[in-house]
């Protein structure tokens, strides 16, 4: 379907500035539509006299008239006369019409659009039949839809600046407070009156200021002050009431404001849950980690105690373990959200290898390169399976180094191809000829199989440095980046 930009373009001679205003008073129009409880559509001349309609929009709080699709329809003249003498008056007509496109005759009202002086188009009000006499708050909304009307023709409706209506916008329907030229509340619906005792006023409205009742909106002055609509949230304990302050001008004087009140309070306690839910996993996430730092204590002082060998060692392996998955915690309780830079991760997990001793010679470990941000469900395992293979490299590669000796070992972080690929590589012995990943020996590298296949839907290559790439192993583990 055409849009109103396009229509107007290939229809109509509208200067794009028209256009502009047009589209901002389409942006704001459900305003009026629940106003006057009526269909609305818009029309502009389209060179051979007859009209275009440009767009259509539906009450939001009456049964709609206009079943069809008006948009890109045109209206003969012929059969519209009140069309013709509105562009000619350049005053709002009233009258009944058969519309192309409807079955039957429809009351309608053509309400002129004024731009830069001129009629640049109509609003056309297809107004719906009153269910009986109209009620006290119908009788107002009729009113100020009138005066917003005369906006409408003299060009300050739509507003300048910002809108009063689109998503997120308080609806008329949830009250209004009618404020007068002198700042007096001259009515207000049953919704707002609802809304102010919420906040505490219990006392009748009408004839007095909110001020004066103990209510002070500060943005409801600004927008009498400065003919713009402005917007205020007033909370009280646990109750919040958005004012929407929209001036109501005749002639280019401000004449009174509508006030849309609306009720957040429960918007806003939902958005507290959800910040002190984030809050929640943070802490969560720290009391992980300080856990770990507990029992990797623990095993510590058990294998200090522990008279045998390979006890000892054992313990210690475990306690590392543990050391490296509190290092991933570290990170993730001071990141908000499920992405951690893994930048963040790998220092301290290369602290920690060099900072573990085996043998008389120095490990020195370089990083190059960076993965950027990761999902935490990729990065917590690939931390952990980089800090097995690291240590292996320390443990294993070096075992005939003395101490004017240096291990080197060079971790290169790299994104190609969606998958991250991480190689670990060392200048040590290489591996042992019969070596095998498949062949399940210890601990350590199978963790890292699992993690890799299993978790991270990777995988993994370890080989020695072929002949004449120097010496020592390398270990490459690629992880597609949807895992
Ligand atoms: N970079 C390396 N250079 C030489 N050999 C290695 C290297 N990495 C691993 N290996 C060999 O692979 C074997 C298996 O490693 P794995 O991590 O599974 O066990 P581990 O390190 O001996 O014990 P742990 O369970 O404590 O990790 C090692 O014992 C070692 O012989
Ligand atoms: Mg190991």
């Amino acid at each position: 379907m055409a849009t109103l930009s396009e229509i107007a373009s290939l229809r109509t001679s509208l200067a794009d500035e028209a256009v502009a205003h047009l589209h901002r008073l389409v942006a704001a129009w459900s305003l009026l539509a629940d106003l006057s409880f009526s269909d609305m559509f818009l029309v502009a001349p389209d060179g051979h006299h007859d009209y275009v309609v440009l767009a259509q929009v539906r009450p939001n709080n009456r049964a709609t008239m206009l079943v069809d699709d008006l948009v890109g329809t045109t209206q003969t003249s012929s059969r519209w006369p009140l069309i013709a003498s509105a562009f000619e008056s350049k005053k709002v007509v009233k009258g009944e019409t058969h519309l192309e496109g409807v079955d039957e005759e429809v009351p309608n009202w053509i309400i002129p659009v004024g731009f830069n002086g001129e009629m640049i188009a109509a609003l056309v009000r297809v107004q719906g039949p009153l269910r009986g006499p109209a009620s006290a708050y119908e009788t107002v909304y009729l009113d100020i839809f009138d005066r917003f009307c005369q906006m409408v023709g003299d060009a300050t409706f739509p507003y300048r600046e910002s809108d009063v209506a689109g998503p997120g916008f308080p609806r008329v329907g949830d009250g209004i407070i009618l404020i007068d030229e002198r700042g007096l509340v001259e009515f207000s619906t049953p919704n707002a009156t609802n809304a102010l005792h919420r906040l505490g006023l219990y006392k009748t409205t009408e004839g007095r200021s909110l001020k004066e009742m103990g209510l002070h909106v500060r943005e409801l002055e600004r927008a009498k002050e400065y003919a713009m609509p402005r917007r205020e949230d007033v909370a009280r304990g646990d109750v919040a009431i958005d004012f929407l302050c929209a001036p109501l001008l005749a002639h280019g004087a401000v004449t009174g404001v509508m006030v849309i009140v609306r009720d957040v309070s429960e918007l806003k306690r939902l958005d507290r849950q959800i910040t002190s839910k984030d809050a929640a996993i943070r802490e969560v996430h720290h009391r992980v980690k300080n856990n770990l730092q507990t029992v990797s204590s623990l095993l510590k002082l058990q294998a200090r105690r522990s008279e045998e060998s390979v006890v000892r060692t054992a313990l210690l392996e475990a306690e590392r373990r543990i050391r490296s998955i509190a290092v991933v915690h570290e990170v993730l309780s001071r990141e908000p959200g499920d992405v951690v830079e893994f930048s963040e991760i790998i220092p301290s997990l290369v602290t920690m290898v060099e900072e573990s001793e085996f043998g008389p010679h120095e490990v020195e470990i370089f990083v190059d390169g960076d993965l950027g941000s990761l999902p935490t469900d990729i990065a917590t395992p690939l931390a952990i399976v980089l800090a097995e293979i690291m240590m292996n490299a320390a443990e294993h590669a070096f075992l005939d180094f003395t101490s004017t000796d240096v291990g080197v070992i060079t971790v290169t972080l790299r994104t190609l191809k969606n998958q991250y690929v991480a190689e670990v590589r060392d200048n040590g012995r290489g591996l042992d000829a019969n070596f095998s990943l498949e062949v399940p020996h210890s601990l350590g590298l199978s963790i890292v199989r699992d993690l890799v296949r299993n978790q991270l839907r990777g995988t993994i290559v370890m080989q020695s440095a072929p002949e004449g790439e120097g010496t020592g192993t390398s270990v490459v583990i690629r992880v597609p980046q949807t895992s």
